[in-house]
């Protein structure tokens, strides 16, 4: 395996929730946190790619040298990834992006009235999808984030989204994942995965980043 080398590569990366808007206070999001897609961009700029990273709320400052784009829902961070990822060659989805969000936004704070409470849920768009259904689309990565049957769940969404490659972890875990300093992850690809043992998530992203470059230039070379 040889050195990552982007320079001059653009890439776009999300990273982070998004919060799906209940009410003028409240919201629907995950745990989340940004480290995984942060590392992302600044392994990204440190082998000389034009990183752009579009964001959803974390507490994290932007690796200098990024342009940030700052997210809240899931619909705007569609916006903003595809007003970019048109132009972009490497297309990497770390965000967690909410499936679903409540289909009604009450303009005020929902009042406490009855013992039981129903959220009616409509599906947000897959950014990731629509990003690989371009007609000039970039090498699109995605992530896939698990808590049982890892390997079907990544290979399928790596199919049925048109991936070039997804990023596998699993979730809900005592070490890894959401939040954690730490991840693992299971790369694949069309006819091929790899293993990336458990480390902090600055290593790992360098050891992803090593591998995407490779797949990127053997796409662009034959
Ligand atoms: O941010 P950290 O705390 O560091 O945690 C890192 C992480 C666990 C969030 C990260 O490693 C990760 O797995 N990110 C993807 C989480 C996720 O939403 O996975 P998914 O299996 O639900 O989605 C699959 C892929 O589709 C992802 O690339 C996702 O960005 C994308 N997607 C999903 C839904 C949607 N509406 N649009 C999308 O683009």
């Amino acid at each position: 395996t040889g050195q990552a080398t982007l320079a001059g590569v653009s890439v776009v990366i999300s990273a982070g929730p998004t919060r799906e808007p209940l009410d003028p206070v409240r919201f629907i999001s995950n745990r989340s946190s940004g480290k995984m897609g942060y590392a992302l961009a600044e392994a990204a700029l440190r082998v000389g790619a034009n990183v752009t990273l579009i964001s959803g709320p974390v507490n994290l400052p932007p690796p200098s040298g990024v342009k940030l784009v700052k997210v809240e829902t899931a619909q705007q961070m569609y916006d903003a990834v595809l007003s970019q990822s048109g132009q972009c060659d490497i297309y990497i989805g770390a965000a967690a992006v909410a499936d679903y969000r409540p289909s009604q936004i009450e303009a005020r704070k929902i009042k406490k009235q009855h013992d039981h409470g129903v959220i009616t849920l409509e599906k947000n768009p897959d950014i990731i999808a629509a990003v690989a259904d371009q007609p000039n689309r970039p090498f699109v990565v995605g992530f896939a984030a698990e808590t049982d049957d890892l390997e079907n769940y990544a290979t399928g969404k790596l199919r049925s989204k048109k991936l070039d490659m997804i990023a596998a972890n699993w979730v809900g875990q005592h070490e890894g994942g959401f939040d954690s300093d730490n991840n693992a992850l299971q790369v694949y690809w069309s006819g091929g995965s790899q293993h990336l043992p458990m480390t902090d998530k600055h290593h790992l992203a360098e050891q992803l980043l090593t591998l995407i470059s490779e797949k990127f230039h053997e796409k662009n070379t034959t």
